[in-house]
């Protein structure tokens, strides 16, 4: 599979490498691509790196792996032609610039509305499919957590994208709730702020949800 990544930061690098791990063709995508010269060196002959435009066009399926407050130009620079039809594997934040408070992150999204849903409204030819929101990038690739596997919630509106993305989470050592359509984007994402307390309070990240059921 062509896996076309937008995001340079460490969720789009990570994933890029996991990808290339699994045996899969990988073009980052970034408006600065000195930032991946050190990535582009260790990542082997299944990586590349292009613009924004050029790694959506690449992608069978595209990760959006960016600043949350940059997605929308970001997809825009991608080219809504570039993204119809194909999965989009959606882990972003709706995170504002303002510092958290007492280790809580502040979202600029309120409860009854996510940024995965503001997307999906603006390209609504392309199929958002929510995951890895809510889990440090350290463990987004077969995480070692002592023999448990970990849940990964999704959400999105298209059931063949559901299924791409499922298959990707079996691939990398997850667990699946299905949580449904867009909408539950609105939960999703907030547990991006209980994820990262422990991390601010205490300096602890190394931790990912667990669905416990009977
Ligand atoms: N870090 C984690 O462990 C983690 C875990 C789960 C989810 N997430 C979410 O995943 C997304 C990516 O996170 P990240 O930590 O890898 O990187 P990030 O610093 O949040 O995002 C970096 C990417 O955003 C782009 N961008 C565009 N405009 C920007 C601006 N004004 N300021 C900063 N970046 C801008 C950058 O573009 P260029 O390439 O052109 O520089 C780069 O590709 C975020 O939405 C984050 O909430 C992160």
């Amino acid at each position: 599979m062509n896996v076309g990544i937008l995001g340079s930061g460490v969720v789009g690098q990570t994933l890029g490498s996991g990808f290339i791990k699994h045996g899969h063709q990988v073009k980052i995508g970034t408006s600065n691509a000195s930032k991946l010269n050190d990535w582009l060196k260790n990542a082997g002959s299944n990586a590349s790196v292009g613009s924004f435009e050029e790694a959506a066009e690449f992608g069978d399926i595209v990760i959006l792996a960016v600043k949350g407050t940059a997605a929308l130009s970001v997809l825009e620079k991608a080219g809504s032609k570039n993204l119809a039809n194909k999965t989009i594997f959606d882990t972003t934040n709706p995170i504002a610039d303002a510092p958290p408070v007492n280790g809580v992150l502040q979202f600029y999204t309120d409860i009854n509305s996510s940024l995965m849903e503001m997307l999906q409204s603006k390209f609504t030819d392309a199929n958002f499919v929510k995951a890895f929101s809510c889990v440090g990038n350290a463990l987004m690739v077969n995480p070692d957590l002592g023999g448990q596997k970990p849940t990964m919630f999704i959400a999105g509106n298209n059931e063949k994208a559901k299924s791409d993305v499922k298959n990707i989470l079996h691939t990398f050592g997850w667990e699946i709730e299905d949580m449904g359509n867009v909408e539950a984007a609105r939960a999703i994402e907030p547990l991006c702020i209980l994820w990262c307390i422990p991390g601010f309070r205490e300096n602890r990240w190394m931790h990912a949800f667990k669905l416990l059921k009977k």
